[in-house]
């Protein structure tokens, strides 16, 4: 795959750790879970090192008085893609509790793999916000695109994308159709196999966050 200005690959050990457990087919649901909370949070800490909308406060320490940069209030919106995005959001939100949650409904249609939408509700002002746009799964990319697009329409200029696994086709296809978005993959994966699924991925992240197969 071709590198592309806006993608971060992280390739970061303690989170290819986490991976390889997440991946396992003995997993259960409950350590699943935990895991890509976990991983969601360790991606935010790092992709939110830059255009986090930040002020000036002043601190009274007991050594004196300072200005100290902190993260300006309600700046921040959490969208997860339904279903398997719902279970990012509790790895955001230990970082910026206060941050809220726009849902966005999307599901593969398994003969065509073109993303159906069926929800939308989002926060009112999110315009004005940080959105950080959360799916474990990036596999073709059209989910992710349809989503941005959606933003985009409802005035969203700031959004940031971020995914565990994505294979090289939906990478590519997210950061060229929205070179102005920025993206954040924890893994890249070899390539998807002929129902669209990531290869060797971990399978269908909302069965195994929701136990429905
Ligand atoms: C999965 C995943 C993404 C999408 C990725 O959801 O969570 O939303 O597929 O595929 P794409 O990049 O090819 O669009 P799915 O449609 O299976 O719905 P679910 O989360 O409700 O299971
Ligand atoms: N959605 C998933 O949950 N897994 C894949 O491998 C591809 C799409």
């Amino acid at each position: 795959m071709q590198n592309f200005d806006n993608v971060v690959i992280f390739n970061h050990p303690l989170i290819n750790h986490k991976i390889a457990i997440l991946r396992d087919e003995k997993t259960s649901m409950k350590e699943f879970r935990e895991l890509i909370e976990e991983i969601t949070t360790l991606m935010t800490y790092e992709a939110l090192k830059e255009g986090v909308p930040t002020v000036k406060k002043t601190v009274k320490t007991p050594l004196e008085v300072c200005e100290q940069s902190v993260v300006l209030d309600n700046a921040i919106a959490i969208v997860p893609i339904l279903r398997a995005g719902l279970g990012m959001v509790n790895g955001v939100h230990v970082l910026f509790p206060s941050a809220r949650v726009g849902h966005i409904g999307m599901y593969r249609d398994e003969e065509t793999l073109e993303p159906k939408e069926y929800y939308c509700k989002l926060p009112d002002g999110i315009e004005d916000k940080l959105v950080l746009l959360v799916d474990p799964m990036l596999a073709t990319g059209g989910s992710a695109c349809d989503a941005i697009d959606l933003l985009k329409k409802r005035g969203c200029k700031n959004i940031k994308f971020m995914a565990i696994i994505g294979a090289p086709e939906g990478v590519s296809k997210v950061a060229t159709t929205h070179p102005d978005v920025k993206v954040y993959v924890s893994t890249l994966d070899r390539q998807l196999n002929e129902n669209g699924y990531i290869l060797p991925g971990l399978g269908d992240a909302g069965d195994r966050l929701f136990g429905t197969k």
